[in-house]
């Protein structure tokens, strides 16, 4: 481990498990289109999945969970999808509520509120009120989340304070910007997972992701089962993270 790293700081968790994993649940739609179903029938079915893992994460010493629900750019689908999707969003936070409280998993949301309708605004902070005493898994949910968009929205309040004198430019450096993020109370991600087959991030914890290990997957994200997910939270105990040291 190297001595003198900020990043370290934030990262590392006290096993050779992730501390903190971060999943792009992809592939809903192709999974429906192989069963000849529309989109939608897919996220439901990935919806389905979320709980076996949030379930599993205690069993494989995950405290975080932040999961990539909707992007900044998805909106770009078509009307449908994307009502759906919202509707689909105000369900599952409504029905998986109570039980999100019983097995004391704290909700927490990240992303751009601002074009989320009211109904569904609501659901998420009775969500995270609800669970705010919870001490078991972190489960984060991105919804309208996009890390530039983080970036910029977090840079615009950074440039208020800065504005307002609450803050000298001399004094932002790496450990001050990440406080204006939406993820400011989380750790940085340690292991990043994307199903369905994309090598790519998306525009997903962009900053936070600086030192994470990256999986990427075949499998489709309603195809995503407990195994799978300790397979690889496992196989990162063996992974050699460096920071750019050279180990001595
Ligand atoms: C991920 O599945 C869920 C969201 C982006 C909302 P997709 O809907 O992207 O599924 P594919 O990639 O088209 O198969
Ligand atoms: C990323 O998946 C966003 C979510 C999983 C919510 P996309 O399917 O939207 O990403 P691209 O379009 O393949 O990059
Ligand atoms: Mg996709």
């Amino acid at each position: 481990m190297p001595s003198n790293s900020a990043h370290t700081a934030k990262v590392s968790g006290g096993g050779t498990g992730p501390r903190h994993v971060a999943i792009i649940m992809d592939g809903n739609g192709r999974w429906a289109t192989q069963r000849g179903r529309p989109r939608l029938f897919g996220h439901h079915a990935g919806a389905r999945r979320v709980r076996e893992i949030v379930e599993a994460c205690p069993k494989v010493g995950v405290e975080y969970l932040t999961i990539f629900a909707f992007s900044t750019e998805n909106w770009k689908r078509t009307q449908v999808e994307v009502a759906g999707l919202m509707s689909l969003f105000r369900r599952y936070i409504f029905k998986e509520m109570q039980a999100f409280v019983k097995e004391n998993v704290r909700v927490r949301f990240i992303g751009d509120r601002v074009r989320l309708d009211a109904k569904l605004i609501g659901l998420m902070d009775e969500a995270e009120a609800m669970t705010s005493h919870c001490t078991g898994t972190n489960l984060t949910i991105a919804l309208n989340y996009g890390g530039r968009d983080e970036v910029a929205r977090a840079t615009r309040r950074l440039a208020e304070d800065v504005a307002a004198g609450k803050l000298k430019p001399e004094d932002v450096d790496e450990e001050t910007l990440p406080k204006y993020l939406d993820t400011y109370v989380l750790p940085d991600p340690d292991l990043v997972i994307r199903t369905s087959g994309e090598a790519r991030i998306s525009n997903f914890l962009l900053w936070q992701s600086a030192y994470a290990e990256y999986e990427f997957i075949d499998t489709l994200w309603p195809d995503f089962k407990a195994e799978e997910f300790a397979r690889l939270t496992s196989a990162y105990g063996a992974r050699d993270r460096r920071y750019g040291a050279v180990r001595a």
